[in-house]
This record gives structure tokens, C-alpha cells and sequence, in this order.
């Protein structure tokens, strides 16, 4: 069986600001063996990893990314610490890693960016990129994400480019018309079908879909542990996301499930008996 594979959210987001680079070395840093990233297409087509569909929360600028262009994007500072726990952020919490925004810091990260920090090293950290809201965009947002992938030579020829046995990169959605593009588009990319509230009730319906791998809430885990079998005996992983407490961590371990989305990676690495 493979080892699990810990997945650091956002980067490593319980120690520096989140779709940061500096999050992304951190993880690495603790020893990740991946990491994630949410991406959004800016008005121009350009994927800027972004969680929300406003930029207020994480950077000192204000509108909708979608409706910016990169350009406009870039004069914000974006290295803002979101505090542990889910809590919203207060203005005063935000804060400025430089003073100058620079693309080590506060300046937004794009996708490529990303992957060119990722593909330096090849190996050291693979890339789990979940597509925000990509209905909206027809299939721009896919077009644009195996773009991005060419470039940096992860597209695969019909297969996954692999590092160190496991696919290098994939594409994560809670849409499953998202993953069916992204399957037709680019078969050698695995795809993870998020399972949030919405699609909970269909769950084992989604283990005939085509996505490589199923990637339910730790609540849904919780409340089924059964689901990570039935997933493995219909030939898919399972990611979880976002295992944050001990407990969790101990029970996804002790259900063989194949990847653990998490903030606190060093936490994770050490419980599983791989900590520095
Ligand atoms: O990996 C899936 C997980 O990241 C989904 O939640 O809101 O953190 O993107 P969210
Ligand atoms: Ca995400």
C-alpha cells in the first residue's frame, strides 16, 4: 500500500499567509509531500491562486478577481495571515510581510509561478490545484489550467507525469462538469471530485464517475467511515480535506485513506511517525 500522502492546505497556512510562496517553501520545509492551491481566472485569463471570489479577506485591495485584470491584481498586497481557527479577519489583522509587494510575498501568486517553484525541484513537492467556480467561465478556466500545465511539461501523454510513484500533479473540483472537462481535455491528469454539502447525498453515485480520486469533507468521513472502503473497492483514492484536529488525523490514517488535506502538515507528519 502506498504511504498517505500529506497535503499542505493553501501551502503551510498555520504558519505563513495562505497561496503564498512563502507558505509553499514552508511546507516543503516540514516536509509535505504535496501541497494545494485554489486558482481563479482573472478578467484577462490569467489563473491567480486565490481562495475567495473577492480578494478582501487575503490582500489589502477590494473586487471580485474575475472581474480584475492581473495587472490591477498585482497592486494589492496579498500577504495577509489568516488567524488559526476559521474566524473571519479584522482589518487590523492584516498584515504586510514586506513593505514592498514582491512575488516572494505579498505579490498575488499566479498559477505559473507556483509551478515554476514546484518544477525547480521535481519531486520534492507535487500539486493538488482545486478550480474555483469554473462553470462560470464555459471552459475557459480548464483551457487555461492545461495551458499552464504544458508550459511546465506536467500535462502528461494520456498518463499522469509521475514523481516518486505518484502523479506529480491533479486537478480537484466540487464541480463534476468541471472534472469532465478537465478529464476530456487532459486524460493523462488525474482529477479528485470535492464531495461538499451539496453532493454528499450522491456520494456513491459519484464512485462510477470518471475522477481518478473522490475527496470528501472530514464530516463526511466521520459520519460514514465506510465511504473510504467502498471508494478503494470501485478503484478510487480518497483525498480528505481539511483534517486539522488529532483525532481526525489519527482516523483518516487508521481508514487507509490515500491523501490528508491539512494547515498543520508538521502536526500531521509527526502523528504518522515521519516528523523532523
Ligand atoms: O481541498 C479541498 C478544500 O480545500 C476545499 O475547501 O474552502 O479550503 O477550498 P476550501
Ligand atoms: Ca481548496
Amino acid at each position: 500500500m502506498t504511504a498517505v500522502e500529506v497535503v499542505a492546505h493553501r501551502g503551510a497556512t498555520a504558519e505563513a499567509p495562505e497561496h503564498t510562496l512563502a507558505a509553499y517553501r514552508q511546507a516543503a520545509a516540514v516536509g509535505a509531500d504535496a501541497v494545494e492551491c485554489d486558482v481563479r481566472l482573472t478578467r484577462d485569463g490569467v489563473l491567480v491562486c486565490v481562495h475567495d471570489r473577492r480578494v478582501r479577506r487575503t490582500s489589502n485591495g477590494r473586487g471580485i478577481v474575475s472581474a480584475l485584470h492581473l495587472a490591477e491584481l498585482e497592486q494589492f498586497q496579498f500577504g495577509a495571515r489568516r488567524p488559526r481557527g476559521r474566524q473571519r479577519w479584522a482589518d487590523d489583522e492584516i498584515v504586510s510581510v514586506t513593505d514592498e509587494p514582491d512575488v516572494e510575498n505579498g505579490l498575488v501568486l499566479t498559477l505559473d509561478r507556483l509551478l515554476e517553484y514546484i518544477t525547480a525541484t521535481p519531486g520534492s513537492l507535487r500539486l493538488a490545484i482545486e478550480t474555483k467556480h469554473p462553470t462560470r467561465h464555459s471552459r475557459k478556466v480548464e483551457e487555461a489550467l492545461v495551458g499552464s500545465l504544458r508550459r511546465y511539461g506536467l500535462l502528461g501523454n494520456g498518463r499522469p507525469v509521475e514523481w516518486a510513484g505518484r502523479p506529480a500533479v491533479r486537478m480537484m473540483s466540487f464541480s463534476q462538469l468541471a472534472v469532465r472537462r478537465m478529464t476530456e481535455l487532459a486524460p493523462g491528469v488525474p482529477t479528485v471530485q470535492l464531495i461538499g454539502k451539496r453532493l454528499r447525498a450522491v456520494r456513491r453515485e459519484l464512485l462510477l464517475g470518471n475522477a481518478t480520486a473522490m475527496g470528501p469533507g472530514i464530516g463526511l468521513i466521520r459520519a460514514d467511515p465506510g465511504f473510504v472502503a467502498d471508494a478503494h473497492a470501485a478503484g478510487k483514492e480518497i483525498h480528505v480535506w481539511t483534517v486539522n484536529r488529532p483525532g481526525d488525523m489519527d482516523l483518516v490514517h487508521r481508514l487507509g485513506v490515500d491523501a490528508v488535506i491539512t494547515d498543520h502538515p508538521d502536526e500531521l507528519l509527526r502523528r504518522l511517525g515521519r516528523g523532523n
